[in-house]
């Protein structure tokens, strides 16, 4: 580690052991270690979907693009079942332990946070999760592999629902839809109200989750990002970490443990 990452690591160790209410704010790029591609590193989702074929609006449009959207989830959802959370997950949950979490906020769809341990209760999963299925008419749930199973076993491309005839979407929250008001609403609290904002593997490009660290500086919380690239946030940082988050949350752990 080169010696500025040290001394960043140092300095960003004391911040977490100053602190009693660390929210931790995660993206994509925390999971890219476990096998997810992100969506805008080269490469990334981004670069081989179109976006605006998979929006909200178009999904309820019209039946074509129902079944552009399900080729393109059940594509990606494979990696995301079987995928194992990394050392920065494992980290995220030794925070927790450590009694300093207020709340672990999350744009992954993934559920790798839950796989690493993560209490459900303090999870926040802003833009849904790709572990269950839901009616977009009468908004009954279903575990994921049961709606694939039956896709699979019927050859069925687009799913309704059985009881309402609405259309069948993965939990996830897609371009155009809203995010659920409630989680919405308890992330910018926890945001309000943490002393330390650790933000891990996001672009901070997306609204309205990328406002999250700006409202927890306006409150006076400090700041800290470990992230592969620049963000459009960074001089409100009080600590970047430029790294792969495994290994950088590790090295933070371990510094964190020594003080
Ligand atoms: N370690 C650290 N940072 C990484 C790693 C890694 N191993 N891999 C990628 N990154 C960084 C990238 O450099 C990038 O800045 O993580 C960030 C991932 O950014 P995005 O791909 O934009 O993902 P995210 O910020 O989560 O996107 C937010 O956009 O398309 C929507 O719904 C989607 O939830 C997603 C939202
Ligand atoms: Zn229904």
């Amino acid at each position: 580690m080169s010696d500025i990452l040290q001394r960043d690591v140092t300095t960003a160790a004391a911040l977490m052991r100053a602190a009693q209410k660390i929210v931790v704010f995660t993206g994509a790029g925390i999971s890219t270690e476990s096998g997810i591609p992100d969506f805008r590193s080269p490469g990334g989702i981004w670069s081989t979907y179109n976006q605006d074929d998979l929006t909200y609006q178009r999904f309820r449009s019209h039946e074509k693009y129902r079944k552009i959207y399900w080729e393109y989830d059940r594509a990606r959802y494979p990696a995301m079942r079987d995928a194992a959370p990394n050392p920065a997950h494992r980290a995220v949950l030794e925070i927790e332990k450590s009694g300093r979490l207020l709340a672990l906020i999350t744009q992954n769809i993934d559920g790798l946070h839950h796989k690493a341990g993560s209490s459900p209760e303090k999870i926040y999963e802003l833009h849904g999760t790709v572990r269950e299925v839901t009616c977009l008419d009468c908004y009954r749930r279903w575990p994921r592999e049961k709606i694939t199973e039956e896709m699979d076993r019927e050859g069925i491309d687009v799913p309704y629902c059985q009881h309402c005839g609405g259309p069948l979407k993965c939990a996830t929250i897609a371009f155009g839809q809203s995010l659920p008001p409630e989680v919405l609403e308890s992330s910018f609290d926890h945001a309000r109200n943490c002393d330390l904002f650790l933000t891990v593997g996001s672009s901070l490009v997306v609204q309205p989750a990328a406002m999250l660290p700006v409202e927890a500086k306006r409150k006076r919380a400090r700041l800290i990002l470990v992230n592969l690239s620049s963000t459009p946030y960074d001089d409100i940082m009080d600590v970047i970490l430029i790294g792969k988050a495994a290994p950088t949350m590790e090295a933070l752990m371990d510094e964190f443990r020594r003080g």
